[in-house]
């Protein structure tokens, strides 16, 4: 697995004697080169002092919402987004219930409330407290939400009863979770990602663009990283944080954008185009800026390079995949794509005040030779999810095709 692939742990500790075993944990993770950020709760603090972490993960401990110097570094609501995945270890029985409940009285909890990265925890408590039905309902409740719970273990407690409720090893946590990072459904494959807007000058403070933040683009970057894909991203501008991958590319015009591509597109498995490319660019950009003339101008056009359509004339293209962005006929419009473009498969959405453009949620129509589906209105990175599985799927199915051939 490539290095940068293992990517960010945010480690919360609550308070628990097995907290003492998540220095080693954090000790481990470091070693297997995750990049690691420990949060640990106020009871925490009172087992393993907050210096012992920094020292193994390299960076200050958060401790509290309103720890201003934390603050300053990372809000957050930034932290919870700098995450590829939270891991709490130990779990307190406490935690287990604020997390089912969704209450946010301290920064872990917070963090795990706006977080919609994977969530993995590690229960520690007395067996007692791990058998009792409330506890038992907190965990199924996050099971059926995503949360993967590790363990606990059976054995004698710190308490001197025997029975369930040790937190799993460190060495047991550490294998479990980098079982499930490896099982992506696109481990060893490559993705090439664009997103964003383009920016087409017409004098050194004027463009043409368009509305695109590039949320969308970003969201399938970081769903194709969390299967396992080595991601190259091309981006246009944004005002936006890139997720993790292993190269990132910035462009300004559509021109650039399609040498970036074409320069790094050999070698791709996996090409999906969610930028929003300007169509058209000025014939001329002006050298200085155009002053203002006392009626109308006319500014002369000219197509740009359709960077989606040119990767999929090329003799070994990637899986080739194209969004449409439509404010009406969107299946229509989508399947004339897929054909024309040559595309393996085509993610259609339709501008609105809801979704598309600019805003957090979107959906999607995909169509593919031969099949379609809808992935219905959720948060950007949801749909990328979803979409990127669909895409794992649709390629797996070709490759197998080309094999039996
Ligand atoms: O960035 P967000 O604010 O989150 O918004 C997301 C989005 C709405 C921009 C995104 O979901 C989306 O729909 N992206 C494609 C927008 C678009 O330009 O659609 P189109 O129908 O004009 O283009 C069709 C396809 O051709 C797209 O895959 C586009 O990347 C590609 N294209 C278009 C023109 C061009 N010169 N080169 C291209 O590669």
């Amino acid at each position: 697995m490539n290095r940068s692939c293992r990517g960010r742990t945010l480690v919360g500790v609550t308070g628990g004697i097995a907290a003492y075993k998540s220095a080693e944990l954090v000790r481990l993770l470091r070693r297997r080169d995750h990049e690691v950020q420990v949060v640990m709760t106020e009871s925490a603090t009172r087992f393993v002092s907050p210096l012992t972490f920094q020292a193994l993960s390299g960076r200050t401990v958060r401790t509290s919402l309103w720890d201003e110097a934390g603050e300053a570094a990372m809000g957050h609501i930034e932290l919870a987004r700098w995450a590829d995945r939270i891991l709490v270890a130990p779990a307190s029985a406490d935690f287990l219930a604020k997390l089912n409940t969704g209450l946010a009285d301290d920064l872990l909890a917070t963090l795990c409330l706006v977080a919609e990265c994977p969530l993995w925890v590690a229960p520690a408590m007395n067996r007692s407290m791990w058998r009792h039905p409330a506890t038992q309902a907190n965990v199924k409740s996050l099971q059926l939400r995503g949360v993967k719970i590790l363990g606990p273990a059976e054995g004698e407690q710190a308490c001197g009863e025997t029975g369930p409720g040790r937190m799993l090893a460190p060495e047991e946590i550490l294998s479990s979770l980098e079982a499930e990072l490896q099982a992506g459904p696109l481990q060893g494959t490559r993705v090439m990602v664009t997103a964003g807007p383009t920016r087409e000058a017409i004098d050194p403070v004027r463009y043409i663009s368009n509305r695109s933040s590039g949320k969308m683009g970003y969201a399938v970057a970081q769903a194709a990283r969390e299967a396992g894909a080595v991601v190259t991203l091309v981006t246009g501008p944004t005002v936006l944080t890139p997720p993790q991958v292993t190269k990132l590319v910035r462009v300004e015009s559509a021109g650039e954008m399609y040498e970036a591509v074409m320069k790094w597109v050999e070698g791709q498995d996996i090409f999906i185009a969610t930028a929003a490319v300007a169509d058209y660019a000025p014939v001329e950009k002006e050298k200085n800026k155009i002053k203002k003339k006392p009626e109308t101008i006319q500014l002369e056009l000219t197509r740009t390079p359709d960077i989606l359509a040119s990767v999929a004339a090329l003799e070994n293209k990637p899986f080739t995949v194209g969004f449409a962005a439509e404010t009406r006929s969107l299946a229509q419009y989508a399947r004339e794509k897929l054909v024309r473009k040559n595309l393996d498969m085509i993610a259609a959405n339709i501008v609105g005040e809801k979704q598309g453009f600019e805003v957090e949620d979107n959906a999607l129509d995909v169509f593919w030779p031969g099949g379609e589906t809808h992935l219905s209105l959720s948060s950007k990175l949801t749909l990328a999810r979803r979409l990127i599985g669909l895409v794992a799927e649709r390629y797996e199915a070709r490759n197998s095709t080309e094999n039996t051939r």
